[in-house]
């Protein structure tokens, strides 16, 4: 799990990154901020922040159509719409991304961190959603995403087109090279929901 070019990078193999994912790896690791959250081996700090994703599917609470995340569980108002970091290794063959898979593109999920409102309220919000069948369940009541915004838990962020772009590099480098030779001995071939035979990974 820990051997993509990133890692031996790490290791010492200089080579092991190009030019734009070493200068994507230096935006992440200072000015992007990412790694104030996606930190550690795992880069995840294992903490719960709301990033204001866009709400869709069933819901967890008992307004139908929410999930109001660690605040499900704790009951604390200040959890409200907060999520766990997740893992940033594999993350380029981990989509759709967020907690309910509403991005089906990496950089929209980066443009999200950069500008949570202009994102939430985007009419085209969950227009590319893989699920397509979600697509109507997609929560656009501003008074929902207004108290969502309240709370926001990112930074204040000043990155342009091509400094996104290197970060988006730079995520590249956090896969293994040999991912789907090793999932395609663990992924199974069915499972209840029969989700999987929709073309995940080795199943494709
Ligand atoms: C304030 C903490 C925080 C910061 C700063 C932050 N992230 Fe995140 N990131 C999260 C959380 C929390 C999620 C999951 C949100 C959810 O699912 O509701 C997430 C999700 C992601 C995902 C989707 C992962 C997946 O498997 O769904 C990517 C990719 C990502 N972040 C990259 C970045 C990058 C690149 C930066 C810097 C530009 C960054 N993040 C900055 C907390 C943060």
């Amino acid at each position: 799990m820990v051997d993509s070019p990133f890692d031996r990078y790490l290791a010492g193999d200089r080579s092991a990154l190009d030019a734009g994912q070493k200068r994507g790896a230096i935006l992440f690791y200072s000015s992007a901020k990412c790694s104030v959250c996606h930190s550690g081996t795992l880069m995840s700090d294992q903490k719960y922040h709301n990033l204001s994703v866009p709400q869709l599917g069933p819901g967890k609470s008992s307004i139908e159509g929410l999930d109001l995340g660690r605040f499900e569980w704790s009951r604390r108002d200040t959890d409200k719409y907060k999520f766990r970091t997740p893992s940033l290794r594999n993350v380029t063959q981990t989509g759709p991304w967020m907690h309910n898979g509403v991005f089906s593109n990496l950089a929209e999920v980066i443009l999200h961190h950069l500008e949570p409102k202009r994102a939430l309220e985007h009419n085209k919000v969950g227009t590319q959603l893989y699920q397509v069948e979600l697509r109507s369940t997609v929560v656009k009541d501003r008074e929902v995403n207004r108290g969502m915004l309240e709370t926001v838990s990112l930074p204040k962020y000043d990155l342009d087109e091509d400094e996104i772009g290197l970060v988006l590099r730079f995520l590249d480098s956090l896969t293994s090279d040999d991912l789907q030779t090793r999932l395609s001995t663990v992924i199974p071939s069915s499972v209840p929901s029969g989700l999987l035979e929709d073309g995940f990974l080795g199943n494709q």
